[in-house]
C-alpha cells in the first residue's frame, strides 16, 4: 500500500508540500491548460487495446499520468516521446502479465487502475486490479463497474488487496447494461470492455461528459462501432481487432474553471489558453450570475470579476448541469459575495469537508449534511447530498490549513490567496494531480508565496 501523498513525510529541501502564502493581491496574467487529466488517462488505457502503437498528443504533465504511464510498462507497454511537445507514443505489443507486486507498487493513490479490467481481459484472459485510490470525496464504490464487466461474462474474485478478474478462457461478451447512476467511471469501464466483446453491448443511462465523447473519438479511431442515441444510450457494435490511434486532448475544463473561479475570488484577471465555451456552457452561466465576466477569444477565455460579486444558488449534477469539480473553487468566491449562496453538492456524499478551512479563515458557510428537499430530479435523487449555505461578504484572514483532496486543495490555495495576511498551507503536493505546473502558474500570476516545506 502505498503511503497517501498528504501523509508523506517530508524531505529535507523543500518539496513543494507546504507553502506560505500572502494573499489580498488579485491574480493577474496567463496560464494555459493542457489536455484533460479526466480523459488523457483513460485514453492511455485505451491503448492496450490496439494491435499497433498509439499517439497521444497535450498530455498533461500529472502524477495520475505518470501513475497510468507506470501501470502500462509494468504490463509490457512501450511508452516513448512523441514528435511534439506533450505527445507520447504507446507500443503495446508486447503486453504481458505483470506480476501483482509490481502493479501493486505502481497503482499509487489513483482510481484509474480499474479501467484497466476491459482491455487486460481482451489482451490476457485475465487481470489483478490493487485496491484503488483517489480522493476521499466520498466512499468511491465500484459496483457498477463489477457488475458490467460480469454481465460481460468476466468472473470477478475479491481479494484482501484488490479483485482477480478472469475470462475462463472465453471471449468476453455484449450485454445489456442499465447503470442505475450516470458513473462516469462506470460508463469508461463499458465502452473499454465492449469495444473488442463479442456482439453488440446496449449501455442505458450512460454518462456524457465531454471527457466521455472524446473517449469514444479516440475508440473510433481505433476502429470501434460506438453510436451515442438520445437519453444517454450509448451502442457498441464489437469487433475482432483494433489498431492505435492518433489523437490530441480535449483540454481540461476542470482546471480552467478552477483559475476561473481564482480571478473570481481574488478579483483578479485571468486569460486560460486552450479554454473552449463549448464545454463550459453551464460554467459560464454561473460565472456570470455570481458577478464574472469573461470574453471568449480563439486561443482561450479571459475571466474577471465585473464590480460586486452576487450570490448564486447552484446544484452540482452529472453533464451538462453544473459539475461536481467546479463548485469547490467556486465556493471560495462566494464567500466574497453580497448576500447568501446555496452550493448543493448532489455528485459525492463528502465533497464540502473543504470548507472547514474556509470557516477558519473567516467565512459564514453553514453546511447541511443532507443537501436539500426539493422535487424530481432528472437524474435520480440521491440520498448522499449535503447544501453549503455561504453568507458573504466576509474578509478571510490567514491560517495554518491541510489539503484535504484535489479540488479541495486548489480551494484551499485560492482562499489563503484571497485572504488578508500569511497562511501557511500543507499538503500541495496533492495538486500535482490534477494541475500541471501549478507552482509556476501561481509566480505567472502574481501571487505571493513561498515554499517552506
Ligand atoms: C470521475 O470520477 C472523475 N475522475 C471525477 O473527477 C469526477 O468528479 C467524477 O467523474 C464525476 O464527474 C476521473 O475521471 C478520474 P462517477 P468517477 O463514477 O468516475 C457513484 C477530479 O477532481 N458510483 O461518475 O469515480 C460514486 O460514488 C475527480 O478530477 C457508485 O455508486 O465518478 C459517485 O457518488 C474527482 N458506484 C457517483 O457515482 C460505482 O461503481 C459519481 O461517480 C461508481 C460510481
Amino acid at each position: 500500500m502505498t503511503t497517501p501523498l498528504h501523509e508523506t513525510t517530508l524531505a529535507s529541501k523543500p518539496s513543494g508540500d507546504v507553502l506560505a502564502i500572502r494573499g489580498g493581491r488579485p491574480l493577474h496574467g496567463r496560464v494555459d491548460v493542457k489536455g484533460a487529466k479526466n480523459l488523457a488517462t483513460k485514453a492511455m488505457v485505451a491503448t492496450l487495446l490496439g494491435e499497433t502503437a498509439s499517439t497521444l498528443r497535450d498530455v498533461p504533465d500529472l502524477s495520475d499520468v505518470a501513475v497510468v504511464r507506470s501501470l502500462l510498462e509494468v504490463h509490457g507497454v512501450r511508452v516513448t516521446e512523441g514528435d511534439e511537445p506533450g505527445a507520447l507514443i504507446f507500443d503495446p505489443s508486447d503486453v504481458e502479465s505483470a506480476h501483482f507486486e509490481e502493479i501493486d507498487a505502481h497503482a499509487g493513490a489513483s482510481r484509474i487502475p480499474i479501467l484497466f479490467c476491459g482491455p487486460l481481459l481482451h489482451r490476457l484472459g485475465q487481470a489483478f486490479i490493487p485496491d484503488l485510490g483517489g480522493c476521499r470525496i466520498g466512499d468511491r464504490p465500484i459496483d457498477f463497474h463489477l457488475d458490467a464487466l460480469r454481465k460481460f461474462g468476466a468472473t470477478v474474485e475479491k481479494l484482501p488487496s484488490g479483485i482477480r478478474l478472469s475470462t475462463g478462457g472465453n471471449r468476453l461478451h455484449g450485454a445489456k447494461i442499465h447503470l442505475p447512476y450516470p458513473s462516469v467511471g462506470a460508463t469508461e469501464q463499458v465502452l473499454l470492455t465492449a469495444v473488442r466483446a463479442e456482439g453488440t453491448t446496449e449501455l442505458r443511462n450512460a454518462a456524457i461528459e465531454p471527457e466521455i465523447m472524446d473517449l469514444i473519438a479516440v475508440l473510433q479511431k481505433m476502429g470501434a462501432i460506438i453510436s451515442y442515441e438520445p437519453n444517454r444510450v450509448i451502442l457498441i457494435e464489437g469487433v475482432e481487432k483494433l489498431r492505435g490511434y492518433d489523437h490530441r486532448s480535449i483540454f481540461d475544463r476542470n482546471e480552467a474553471a478552477s483559475w476561473a473561479s481564482a480571478a473570481l475570488a481574488t478579483d483578479g484577471e485571468i486569460f486560460v489558453g486552450g479554454a473552449k465555451q463549448q464545454e463550459m456552457l453551464t460554467f459560464l452561466n454561473v460565472f456570470r450570475k455570481a458577478g464574472g465576466w469573461f470574453d471568449v477569444r480563439e486561443d482561450g477565455i479571459l475571466f474577471r470579476r465585473d464590480g460586486e460579486l452576487t450570490p448564486v444558488i447552484v446544484e452540482t449534477d452529472v453533464h451538462p448541469g453544473f459539475m461536481t469539480d467546479w463548485q469547490q473553487p467556486l465556493v471560495v468566491a462566494l464567500t466574497q459575495a453580497h448576500g447568501r449562496s446555496v452550493v448543493h453538492e448532489t455528485v459525492y456524499e463528502n465533497r464540502m469537508g473543504f470548507t472547514g478551512a474556509l470557516i477558519k479563515m473567516g467565512a459564514d458557510i453553514v453546511v447541511h449534511p443532507h443537501g436539500l428537499q426539493d422535487g424530481p430530479r432528472r437524474v435520480p435523487r440521491r440520498d448522499l447530498e449535503q447544501a453549503a449555505v455561504i453568507t458573504g461578504p466576509t474578509p478571510l484572514h490567514g491560517a495554518d490549513i491541510v489539503v484535504p483532496d484535489l479540488r479541495g486543495g486548489y480551494s484551499h490555495v485560492i482562499a489563503a490567496l484571497t485572504a488578508t495576511g500569511e497562511s501557511k498551507v500543507s499538503g500541495v503536493d496533492i495538486l500535482s494531480r490534477g494541475y500541471e505546473k501549478f507552482l509556476d502558474k501561481l509566480t505567472a500570476l502574481g501571487a505571493d508565496f513561498d515554499v517552506i516545506g
